[in-house]
């Protein structure tokens, strides 16, 4: 919608701003050696576990592993996504965030068209909401609320409207080009009527509180039961959830979110004091849907219907639920009494039996393996091996880390695979230990020590970029991310480590150029030399290229013997 903001900009912006001043005024620092530490505003803690480093322009959490740079602290600590950090990092160092020239001249028509969109909807929901409270017409939609239990200041809460039965109402009214591109309005044969007649409106808000469009029921059992706005510029179903803005304005950090299937759900659940539900737009629960929500909790409750239909959508969200889930973030699953749906049973049993039940949900973990081994009889070797080829898709999909690891011990457990590494590419008899692990005397391998050495100091790349390296005679753990990473800041010349990390954002590398950046090279607290460190950065690379130049001669003379 808005033009890009070009790499450089952001790299200038990295370098320019101060990350100890910017994280400060989140979380008071205190100064302990080269580092600033404070209490881990990602995780609770009584100690100090988190640590930004001037030098490096990167935070780090000893404690729970948080890390990053400006940009990804304010991405964590404010739930924003990248441009918004960006704009306000821009803010915090008082520049204008600049946008790439070639687009800038047609962004600025579409960000105008894409605000008078914005507008337009706050006064169509204004006039529904008029409509509710003062036509005739609306007395009927107000009627049917209140047979719902949806009072007042419910009502108001969640904005709802009345579109009246009319063709014309907002045709008559509003911009029709703007209702046309916001989905308002239906154009055919050359004619335009309202889409939304007779119908109890549901604005649909985006977190900001910008509407983006509507949902609207019918007052009877006529059908379609509920209409949605179509896709718009601004209306995206598989990555808008209903709820949210309302949710975030009673509780900024709520523990958990739940995620049921009705508009009237979230609301009749708020009325309740259950004011953490969200509801899809009437589409199965997507992964954007999830990376959303895990913004603003890490504990998500899928609340499926008891239905037949609820099941199968419960299993349908185990596709988007594994990609989502990983190491501090948890999914559970609550499926309700058959013939029921959140409103109605809330209803029936009332808020505190309802919140019992939310802590009763399955794990993720739980649902998952008793729902594959329902159908199975892993009593023999035939259900055994149908179950891991069923949930392997499912846990191959799993971000690297512990719950990883223990999804994979339980598949093993459950079907007796001991010898079996279910984990790797198509299951095979197991040769190996799975995994080196990290050495005890927490001394760090050469190789290891050298990349961390350049990640967290890039400057270090004028001292051996002149050389000539021989990379096809390099064998070591991690060698082509060590390529990757020399090549990236021989080219581009970072300013920092917080520039270099920049460049991963969103890359499988990023993990692991993160671990290099947090690596702990040196005594606690203890000043750094950076005459010392690039002459120790200097040796240990010489000692690299020794053992390769080593290598290649060494194969020229087994080459040569062969020939001989
Ligand atoms: N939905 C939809 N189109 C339909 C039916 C349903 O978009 N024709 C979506 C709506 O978002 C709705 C959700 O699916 O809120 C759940 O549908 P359903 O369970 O049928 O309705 P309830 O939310 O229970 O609504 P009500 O209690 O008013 O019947
Ligand atoms: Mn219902």
């Amino acid at each position: 919608m808005s033009g890009r903001i070009p790499k450089h900009f952001i790299d200038d912006l990295l370098a320019r701003v101060d990350i100890v001043e910017l994280i400060d005024t989140y979380v008071p620092l205190k100064k302990a050696g080269v580092n600033y530490i404070a209490r881990c505003p990602f995780h609770s803690e009584k100690t100090p576990s988190f640590s930004v480093n001037r030098g490096k322009q990167f935070f780090h959490c000893f404690g729970c592993g948080a890390s990053g740079n400006a940009i990804g602290f304010l991405m964590d600590f404010n739930h924003l996504d990248f441009v918004e950090a960006v704009e306000d990092l821009a803010t915090f160092a008082g520049v204008d965030v600049i946008r790439d020239a070639a687009e800038t001249q047609l962004n600025a028509v579409s960000r105008d068209t894409v605000n008078d969109q914005y507008q337009l909807l706050e006064h169509v929901a204004a006039f529904y909401v008029h409509s509710l409270r003062t036509a005739e017409a609306g007395k009927k939609a107000v009627a049917y609320l209140k047979a719902r239990s949806i009072n007042d200041e419910l009502a108001q809460r969640f904005m709802l409207g009345y579109a009246s039965n009319e063709w014309q109402a907002l045709a008559n009214r509003f911009d029709r080009q703007i209702l046309i591109q916001t989905g308002m309005l239906i154009e055919k044969d050359g004619k335009v009527y309202d889409r939304f007649r007779d119908r109890i409106m549901f604005p649909i808000r985006d977190k900001r509180g910008r509407i983006t469009g509507f949902g609207g029921r019918v007052l009877d059992d006529s059908l379609p039961k509920y209409l949605n706005s179509p896709e718009t510029a601004i209306f995206h179903k598989s990555k808008e959830v209903y709820g949210l803005y309302e949710l975030l304005r009673k509780q900024g950090k709520p523990k958990r979110i739940l995620i049921v299937e009705g508009y009237i759900d979230v609301i009749i659940l708020a009325g309740y004091g259950i004011d953490y539900a969200v509801a899809t737009l009437g589409t199965a629960t997507s992964q954007a849907h999830l990376e959303l929500l895990f913004r603003f909790a890490p504990e998500l409750v899928f609340c499926f219907d008891g239905d037949n239909a609820g099941r199968e959508a419960a299993w349908k969200a185990m596709e988007p639920a594994f990609g989502t889930v990983k190491d501090g973030r948890q999914i559970r699953i609550m499926l309700l009494p058959k013939e029921h749906d959140p409103d109605s049973l809330v209803r029936t049993e009332g808020a505190d039996k309802f919140t019992e039940r939310v802590g009763r949900s399955q794990a993720l973990s739980d649902y998952f393996f008793s729902t594959l081994t329902h159908d199975l009889n892993i009593n023999e070797l035939e259900g055994r091996s149908q179950l891991i080829n069923k949930a392997k898709p499912y846990l191959d999909k799993l971000s690297p880390g512990v719950f990883k690891e223990m999804m994979f011990a339980q598949l093993n457990q459950l079907t007796r695979a001991g010898v079996l590494d279910v984990s790797a590419d198509s299951a095979t008899l197991r040769q190996q230990p799975q995994r080196r692990s990290e050495r005890k005397d927490g001394i760090v391998p050469l190789p290891r020590r050298i990349a961390a050495l350049l990640v967290q100091y890039p400057e270090l790349i004028a001292t051996v970029e002149h050389k000539e390296i021989l990379w096809e005679e390099m064998e070591f753990p991690g060698v082509d991310l060590f390529k990757l990473i020399f090549t990236d800041i021989k080219e581009k010349k970072p300013a920092n480590t917080a520039v270099l990390m920049e460049l991963y954002r969103g890359q499988p590398q990023a993990k692991a150029v993160n671990y290099l950046a947090a690596l702990n090279l040196f005594v606690d607290g203890q000043e750094l030399d950076l005459t010392a460190v690039a002459s120790e950065f200097k040796d240990a690379f010489e000692k690299l290229m020794d053992q390769a130049k080593k290598k290649a001669e060494f194969r020229a003379l087994m080459a040569k013997a062969g020939k001989g």
